[in-house]
């Protein structure tokens, strides 16, 4: 049986559509690009390289065509600046929305800097999208909407309170995408992402994701530490997955499926330590001397839930969502890429 995804993208592909994805540099953002310039599509981009990379666009580049290439525009701007957000509106029937800055470490030491970019700059994108007369807006969402509430499998409509600046400014998001739909008509879904892992995601910084932080360190030989005890456990989504859900979500054309929020994840629990036998395992296969390191511990992180996993019933049901990859899929994919960025793997631990 064809799947809703597989049917939407030959839809697109004959009946290509106008996009903006903001965020357009960063990891999800440029996967966007890449799926989207491949369905032959229009796509502008905005990005003001806060946390993303002229590298991330130049490698897309290099993956699709250049006929492809050619119906991109890069619009170098910031979305705390109204006026960027409306420039880069301009002609967009579907918006994707990932621009924010990311990482709970970062917003519990600056908050003030990620409300700017994660609130204002979101009710920047709303208002423009308004103005332009936008048909659809997708926004990453997170699940540290979550909160402290300690049910799992995580439901959509049940929430806590948020343990972090960063969560703050994601229950903020759905609170004014609700508003902007009830009281202006613009359709917006949001897409509250777990753990989304792939290429091109940041490997470096103290703010980089454990899955691209691991395989830097493990390539490079540095020691790997794990917050806690290693049974912490995460709902990890291959990008394939987060793409997917966002074309998806742009394109469903039925009343009940918009104004909604989403859960994007696999619905499967993996704890840290199997995380890292999944990655170490996986690198063993090119480099076999590295198949007996083990980790380090170090204290609990501050902001940190100890427990996620996702109900993907809605997104199955209202969006036609079927994860196409599971966790270790995504790694044998992933691996390769990072093995020629960064290395065959060295043992200096
Ligand atoms: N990666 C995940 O696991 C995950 C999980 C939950 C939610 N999210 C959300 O998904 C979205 C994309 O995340 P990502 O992992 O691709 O992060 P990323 O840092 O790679 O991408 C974010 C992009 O937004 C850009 N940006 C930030 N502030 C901006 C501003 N003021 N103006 C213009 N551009 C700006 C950055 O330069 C970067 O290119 C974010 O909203 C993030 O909060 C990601």
């Amino acid at each position: 049986m064809t799947s809703a995804y597989e049917e939407l993208k030959e839809k697109l592909r004959s009946q290509p559509r106008r996009w903006l994805i903001t965020g357009v540099a960063g990891f999800i953002g440029s996967h966007l690009l890449e799926t989207l310039l491949s369905l032959n599509q229009q796509v502008a981009g905005i990005d003001n390289f806060s946390t993303g990379f002229r590298h991330n666009l130049e490698e897309v580049e290099g993956l699709v065509k250049p006929a492809q290439w050619s119906r991109f525009d890069f619009i170098e701007g910031d979305i705390c600046v109204l006026d960027d957000c409306r420039h880069a509106m301009a002609g967009a029937e579907l918006v994707l929305h990932q621009a924010a800055l990311g990482s709970v470490p970062r917003s519990l030491e600056n908050p003030i800097e990620t409300n700017a970019s994660n609130i204002t700059g979101f009710l920047n994108i709303l208002v423009s999208c308004r103005e332009t007369g936008v048909a659809r807006l997708v926004y990453a969402g997170s699940s540290s909407t979550y909160g402290d509430h300690p049910d799992l499998p995580k439901v959509e409509e049940i929430i806590g309170r948020p343990l972090s600046p960063y969560a703050v400014t994601k229950v903020v998001n759905e609170l004014y995408a609700d508003v902007f739909q009830r009281c202006y008509g613009l359709q917006s879904i949001g897409l509250r992402y777990f753990n989304v892992f792939g290429t091109r995601q940041n490997i470096a910084g103290p703010y980089a994701a454990v899955i691209p932080a691991w395989f830097n360190a493990l390539l490079n030989g540095e020691k790997v530490f794990i917050n806690g005890d290693g049974e912490t456990s995460r709902d990890f989504c291959y990008i394939s997955n987060a793409v997917q859900a966002n074309l998806l979500a742009a394109c469903t054309e039925t009343d009940e499926s918009t104004g909604q929020v989403y859960n994007v994840a696999c619905s499967r629990q993996t704890s840290l330590n199997r995380l890292f036998e999944l990655i170490r395992d996986r690198i063993a296969m090119v480099t076999p001397s590295i198949a007996d390191r083990t980790p380090l511990y170090s204290d609990f992180r501050p902001g940190d839930v100890r427990h996620s996993l996702a109900d993907i019933s809605k997104a199955r049901k209202l969006l036609g969502f079927e994860p196409s990859h599971s966790i270790d899929d995504g790694l044998a994919e992933t691996t390769g890429w990072f093995i020629d960025q960064y290395g065959a793997g060295t043992d200096r631990q």
